[in-house]
């Protein structure tokens, strides 16, 4: 049986190999070549897309998604999203996570990827409910990790819970790369076995293993594999479409799309990337971490930035981040948990002295604001980070208040349209700077004068 291929060239390749870098008038013009293709479907939003193009690129994300579309005229078009935490770094509202579903699905998205980054299925719940009420087609992201907890049973379990939901396909999503060979192969001979559903492998280069990982996968009888551009592949992204598609030529898998095509995208794309100081630069070498530290490459990165003058104490944290995650009970590293346990790791380096300093987010995280851990904490643990402070075991969003009508009153005199209250609620200053901005830019005034005046000391 032929295997589909979903192209991440626009979403998971730039983010992972330039820091989501890529502007939309990069990607637009290879889209008319892309969209012939035949491609399974196109990775193109979500992720850091949302973020990175407001903060680093001033884009609105929205316009860059309805420009895709326009351009994208007939392949689906698929976003990852991260259930309960949108595309930000906290929980927000059900109605945050209905109206943000709507809206995208509405722009020009057909197929929404969920996960929750601890596997905990009450966080993808409303997120599920939310893209089958607005007619999109939901598809169930088990987090791939390694750790005692992590055993098939676990995964197919995961699985279980979200084929209960109702979604209509389901992933493995190894953002560490460190899913090996054979695990790949039992893993998606379990869940074809168990789900009569569609599934999809996505998996990073960064430990080498990954292409490997992807033939067992399609001997195993997976529907879907990952990969992108060769200029955008590899290193820390996924492995390489031309290279697979050479793998698989004259098997029974053989995707069979037109590989001319492909290496005429491929220069166009080299080109534009490298144009960038983040393209030229990419790293496309294993890292030689990954297979013992499990550590994906995002983090490796932000360690980077974090340790800034004391970079010699890499060595150190890359230690202390296993056993951070295991007195956390052994949350996947993924967006948001890989943050919350990458920055404690560097404040127990660099404070000398193990949770002297305890973020506020591992604080939320023992008291049961993320969801349930995978595994155990132990008492004492939680008892000294966050003393006699309660833990909730219920849905944290059960917890928050609809938000919605709250931030569309406070950016009222920004808006131009619905979209941008959940750009504000999601990235509150940034949203609000790129909107004012917007506002003057459009009228050649700022508007608000008296604020503007207040602030610099001018009676208003
Ligand atoms: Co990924």
């Amino acid at each position: 049986m032929k295997v589909r291929i979903m192209d991440t060239t626009l979403r998971d390749g730039h983010q992972s190999l330039m820091a989501t870098r890529l502007k939309t008038e990069d990607m637009l013009p290879l889209c008319a070549d892309l969209d012939k293709v035949g491609f399974h479907s196109l990775e193109v939003w979500g992720g850091a897309t949302f973020d990175s193009a407001l903060r680093f690129l001033n884009e609105d994300p929205w316009e860059r998604l309805r420009a895709l579309r326009r351009a994208l005229p007939n392949s689906k078009l698929q976003m990852l999203f991260r259930g309960q935490n949108v595309l930000g770094y906290r929980h927000y509202a059900d109605d945050v996570v209905s109206e943000f579903v709507r809206l995208s699905l509405k722009n020009g998205i057909d197929i929404i990827r969920v996960f929750d980054a601890l596997n905990d299925m009450r966080n993808i719940e409303s997120s599920v409910k939310a893209i089958k009420k607005w007619g999109g087609h939901a598809e169930g992201a088990i987090v791939y990790t390694v750790s005692p907890l992590h055993t098939t049973e676990h995964f197919v379990e995961t699985a279980r819970a979200m084929v209960e939901m109702g979604v209509d396909s389901l992933c493995i999503k190894d953002m560490a790369g460190i899913i090996s060979p054979h695990v790949a192969f039992t893993l998606v001979s379990r869940l074809k076995q168990e789900f009569n559903l569609p599934l999809s492998m996505h998996s990073h280069y960064s430990s080498g293993m990954a292409s490997m990982a992807y033939l067992k996968a399609v001997e195993a009888g997976v529907d879907v594999i990952d990969t992108a551009l060769s200029p955008l592949a590899l290193g820390t992204s996924q492995p390489c479409t031309e290279s697979m598609l050479a793998a698989l030529k004259g098997t029974p898998y053989d995707p069979e799309l037109d590989t001319v095509l492909l290496a005429k995208i491929s220069t166009e794309l080299k080109k534009r990337k490298d144009k960038y100081p983040e393209g030229k630069n990419a790293y496309y070498g294993v890292d030689p971490h990954v297979l013992a530290s499990h550590i994906p490459g995002g983090m490796m990165t932000n360690f980077v930035s974090q340790l800034g003058a004391h970079a010699d104490k890499l060595p150190q944290v890359i230690e202390e981040v296993p056993r951070v995650r295991a007195d956390l009970g052994y949350p996947p590293l993924v967006t948001p948990s890989s943050q919350i346990v990458g920055s404690q790791a560097v404040l127990n380096v660099l404070s000398g002295e193990r949770y002297k300093m305890v973020s506020n987010e591992v604080k939320n995280y023992l008291a049961g604001h993320y969801g349930r851990a995978p595994g155990h904490i132990a008492e004492a643990f939680r008892k000294k980070i966050i003393g006699d402070t309660p833990v909730i075991d219920v849905r944290p969003a059960d917890l928050i208040a609809p938000e919605l009508a709250g931030a569309r009153q406070e950016v009222a005199p920004y808006l131009e349209q619905e979209e941008d209250v959940l750009t504000y609620v999601l990235f509150p200053p940034v949203a609000l700077k790129f909107l004012k901005e917007r506002q003057a830019a459009k009228y050649g005034v700022d508007f608000n004068l008296a604020e503007n005046a207040a602030k610099e000391g001018y009676p208003a």
